[in-house]
């Protein structure tokens, strides 16, 4: 008896399942969600020629054929409960309905994203979910919903701990499970209780932080957490900026898993408050460190600089690639050339890719250009420290990533609605061939432009914009190849 007590302990001890990973709760996002969310440009002014005309424009410009998928519909789309307690939406904003919105971003190509709350109001007192979310589910399941974003409002003091806030978020995923419809669950309760260490086995996405403003680093009161603080803060907030939440990000986007994702916020990116470098810097940070990419802008007055960022096929392909592995921080300084709201410091970004390349990106986040380096020890630091690494005795081939970005007149040609010729040398289509696929044939838009080598060893050294980055992959330099330095652009 004991022996076979003991063989069974043995074997569960030493058998694989044991060390398998946590599972993400299904397979609707093996890679982040890319999409577009009503909320940084329009807040609560929605409706169905919103929807439907963003959806359009996004197809018209080769955003959803570049993997922007979701129409996420956020607050305010409500007119309250009927009789028997279900769910209506506004008739003024939605005439003919919720259903006859999916209908049609489905027949346009897109999938459809809605929104409630894990409380008795939404944030902007609507109607919530606490208490409905069977009926609720139902309701949105009916209505031929992708994707439900999930707001923690009016929560009724459910919260304050991982155990109370995990299984409040967790009814409306068995609801939604229940529907048997395929529905990507974006929890969205501002980083509290800690959801980088449960929301795994909740939700496909958790919002990490207070809400995003758009800024690069401007401090503000409602956005009382800076990230000195490391992961514990009291009082998510509301305007924080991109730099503020890359900060906070830092201390949990390690706890990402194919499937099971920090949320960092929806992008900025075209929304005006930062300069064109600042944009690109937010956009390549969100996709390296695999949060979701949904777009806030208005796309029906997107400028060129934002379609080229939104757009760039070789950031893109970090963001959806497969190995779905986010770059951690591997330092920062702060530097003395700060800008007017006192901020300024450097930081670089490493991670794996698919196929044993690597990303690097080193953030200049001072008030003025500099020369930036990295070392292969730091870079591959994770691999083994001081110098350790099997990595760091490789040579490398240094990929830039934004070197290839779409010009202004050809971004300009699509969105006239008169595409030049020039567009294909620029964009990739990941519909026809996925992002993998792409990679695994060496497709020059997704690698991005060859501009050097770092030997074994070695320092990569390069000109870093005030408040940009360079964002480069490192891929392995073939023994017996020959090496020329191309013109930088
Ligand atoms: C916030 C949420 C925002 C937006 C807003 C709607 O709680 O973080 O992204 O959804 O509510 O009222």
């Amino acid at each position: 008896m004991w022996q076979s007590a003991l063989f069974t302990a043995i074997n569960t001890f030493i058998s694989p399942q044991r060390f398998e990973p946590v599972y993400p709760i299904n397979e609707l996002a093996v890679t982040p969600p890319m999409g577009w969310n009503n909320w940084n440009a329009f807040a609560c002014s929605v409706n169905e020629h919103l929807l439907l005309s963003t959806a359009e424009k996004m197809a018209a410009f080769g955003l959803r054929d570049v993997g922007y998928q979701y129409i996420v519909l956020d607050d305010c789309w409500s007119l309250g409960r009927d009789k028997n307690g279900n769910l209506q939406h506004d008739p003024e904003k939605f005439p003919r309905g919720m259903k006859f919105v999916a209908d049609q971003l489905h027949s346009l190509g897109f999938l459809f994203g809605m929104y409630s709350d894990a409380g008795s109001y939404t944030c902007a007192r609507y109607p919530g979910s606490l208490g409905y979310e069977e009926q609720d589910a139902k309701t949105f399941a009916s209505w031929d919903v992708d994707y439900l974003k999930y707001d923690n409002c009016f929560n009724e003091g459910l919260a304050g701990n991982p155990k109370i806030t995990s299984e409040r978020y967790r009814t409306m995923k068995n609801a939604l499970q229940t529907t048997g419809r395929s529905i990507v669950y974006a929890l969205c309760n501002w980083g509290e209780d800690y959801p980088w260490k449960w929301a795994h086995t909740v939700a496909n996405v958790w919002r990490m932080s207070g809400d995003i403003y758009d800024s690069f680093d401007r401090p503000d009161p409602r956005c009382p957490c800076t990230g000195e603080e490391g992961y514990d803060c009291p009082y998510a907030g509301s305007h924080c900026s991109a730099m503020n939440i890359l900060n906070k990000a830092a201390y949990v986007v390690h706890t990402s898993v194919a499937g099971a994702w920090n949320d960092l916020d929806m992008l900025e990116v075209g929304n005006g408050g930062m300069d064109d470098e600042e944009y690109k810097t937010h956009f390549s940070l969100w996709a390296a460190v695999k949060s979701p990419l949904l777009m806030g802008n208005d796309v029906n007055v997107m400028d060129a600089k934002a379609l080229s960022i939104l757009t760039n096929p070789a950031v893109l392909a970090v963001s959806q690639d497969t190995a779905g592995v986010p770059v951690n921080r591997m330092w920062r300084y702060y530097v003395s050339d700060t800008d007017t709201y006192g901020q300024g410091e450097i930081q670089m970004w490493s991670g794996p890719l698919s196929g044993g390349d690597q990303l690097v990106i080193l953030l200049n986040a001072g008030n003025s250009p500099r020369l930036m380096n990295a070392t292969l020890a730091d870079i591959f630091y994770d691999s083994g420290p001081e110098g350790s690494a099997p990595e760091i005795k490789e040579n490398w081939d240094i990929y830039d990533l934004w070197a290839n970005r779409m010009d202004e007149a050809t971004a300009q040609s699509i969105i006239d609605g008169s595409p030049t010729s020039e567009v294909a040398k620029f964009y990739y289509n990941a519909t026809e061939t996925s992002y993998k696929d792409g990679l695994a044939a060496g497709n020059e838009l997704l690698l991005g432009k060859l501009t050097g080598m770092v030997e074994a060893g070695g320092v990569i050294e390069t000109e870093v914009p005030r408040h940009g980055v360079a964002m480069l992959r490192l891929r392995k330099h073939s023994v017996g190849e020959t090496f020329t330095v191309q013109e930088s652009s």
